[in-house]
């Protein structure tokens, strides 16, 4: 089954990445030779790394960042 129909990795090349390493969807890309374009298998490669969020893919507010508009 694909796991990622734009890149064409199917759930046996995850595993085998993430048996091999991987422990972030951007490091299951990289094995992979691929990086995301859609971005809709984000949700099933973390559920595959065992995560609920993949941090490599996200930008999070870090203690002291200001919000735009903010005083
Ligand atoms: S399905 Fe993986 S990037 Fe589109």
């Amino acid at each position: 089954m694909y796991v990622c129909v734009c890149n064409a990795i199917s759930d046996r090349r995850v595993r085998a990445v993430i048996d091999d390493g991987a422990a972030t969807v951007g490091q299951v890309y990289r094995a992979c030779g691929s990086q995301p374009q859609c971005g809709r298998c984000r949700t099933t490669i973390c559920d595959m790394l065992g995560r609920d969020r993949a941090p490599a893919m996200s930008i999070a507010m870090q203690p002291g960042m200001a919000m735009a508009g903010g005083d």
